[in-house]
């Protein structure tokens, strides 16, 4: 792994860091207190090409690689993660996973729109009885010749209300077991599609997360996404690609919160000197720098290893596993530096510790995590 970055990786984290400060910072508790979904700011974000990084520019993307894309992830996150979880499920969920299995027609219409920012996508594979225990699909989708017919629910849908283009898994034939399911591309407005209810979440709270209910909605067999049977395949390996943008999702919530804990310990003062010049705390800061230094190099290691085409999965678990639970760290630490005014919302660390919470859970959860690290590392 190189460890200069080039002048184009460093001219994307230096846009994202600015749209970050400017943009997102100034509405950040208020989005936040409200569960207001920042869809002014995502549209902003989107048209900027930050939902489509990686995209080829034949398809209106940015054509970046991986690594650009974890210096952004990590300076949105730094300062709104409800905004950070939307473009990860963007880029890495729903765009890569459009462009890598999608037919040319498939990318034309949908990829295309997601990637030039007019439309937001979402990839539905939780359940109400199959969050980790993935292969347990419930939703159904019927042969009915030219098109399928999905019913079912979806839980905890990223961008459940604000999206257009939903990538649904579903099970077509259960005797199959895995090798059954699909993923069918749903649009927003098919007859039959419900955007339910939406939850009232800990942390990420301007993210809009939605139950989606299905019923009886025709769509077409040309919205399947690669074979017949290849959902869960298509499930698995679009969420390697996404645990590097939760990976650095959680980094940047770390991170942000490392850098709020220095420069409030530089200004506040106790026993008659700054904070930092107590002991107690420089070795706390030392711990959470050493921890978010240690997280990033997992996450540009991964998407490094991504950028080269080799084999990212067990990189990108390494890299959720070790950055979510470096997030609960550093964010609850910061606030311990912060003391009562770590505890309310004007100074931004109490909602990192909060947000930080959620980068253990979805997109598989730690445990998840350790299981495909140790399936990959006892493999013959
Ligand atoms: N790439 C390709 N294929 C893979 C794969 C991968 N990374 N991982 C598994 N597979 C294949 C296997 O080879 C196997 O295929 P064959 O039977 O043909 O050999 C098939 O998939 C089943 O694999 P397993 O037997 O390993 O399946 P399992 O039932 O033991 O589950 C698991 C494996 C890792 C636990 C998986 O179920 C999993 O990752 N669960 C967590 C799901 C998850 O992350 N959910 C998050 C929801 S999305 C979200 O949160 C988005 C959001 O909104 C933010």
């Amino acid at each position: 792994m190189d460890f200069k970055f080039t002048e184009e990786q460093l001219a994307v984290r230096d846009a994202a860091r600015d749209f970050a400060q400017n943009v997102l910072k100034p509405g950040v508790i208020d989005r936040d207190i409200h569960a207001k979904f920042p869809g002014e700011e995502i549209k902003q974000l989107g048209e900027l090409g930050f939902f489509g990084m990686m995209v080829d520019p034949k398809y209106g993307g940015g054509g970046m690689d991986t690594v650009s894309y974890v210096l952004a992830m990590e300076e949105i996150s730094k300062v709104d993660a409800s905004t950070s979880v939307c473009m990860s499920v963007n880029n890495s969920l729903v765009c890569w996973g459009l462009e890598r299995f999608g037919t040319e027609e498939q990318k034309e219409k949908y990829l295309r729109a997601i990637a030039e920012g007019q439309k937001i996508g979402a990839f539905c594979l939780s359940e109400p009885e199959a969050g980790s225990d993935a292969t347990s699909q419930q939703t159904t989708a019927i042969d009915q010749g030219d098109h399928y017919l999905l019913n079912g629910t979806k839980n905890w849908i990223t961008n459940g209300s604000s999206a257009e283009i939903y990538l649904v898994m579903c099970q077509t034939d259960r005797e199959k077991g895995h090798h059954g399911i699909n993923c069918l591309i749903v649009e927003r407005g098919m007859d039959g599609f419900i955007v339910g209810e939406k939850e009232d979440k800990m942390g990420i709270r301007g993210s809009d997360t939605h139950t989606l209910i299905f019923n009886d909605v025709k769509v077409p067999k040309e919205n399947r996404i690669g074979e017949e049977g290849f959902g869960f395949k298509f499930a698995m390996q679009t969420l390697g690609g996404g645990r590097i943008g939760i990976a650095s999702q959680a980094l940047g919530i770390a991170s942000g919160a490392l850098e709020l804990a220095i420069a409030y310990s530089k200004e506040r003062k106790t026993f008659g000197k700054e904070i930092y010049k107590h002991q107690g705390i420089a070795f706390k800061l030392a711990d959470m720098a050493t921890k978010v230094e240690a997280a990033r190099m997992l996450c540009l290691n991964a998407a490094d290893k991504k950028d080269r085409g080799i084999d990212f999965t067990e990189a990108a678990s390494m890299a959720k596993l070790f950055s979510s639970e470096i997030a609960q760290f550093v964010t609850t630490e910061a606030v311990q530096i912060h003391g009562g005014y770590g505890y309310v919302r004007e100074y931004h660390v109490e909602r990192l510790m909060r947000d930080a919470k959620i980068t253990q859970i979805y997109e598989g959860t730690s445990e998840i995590q350790k299981i495909v690290i140790s399936r990959g590392i006892l493999k013959d």
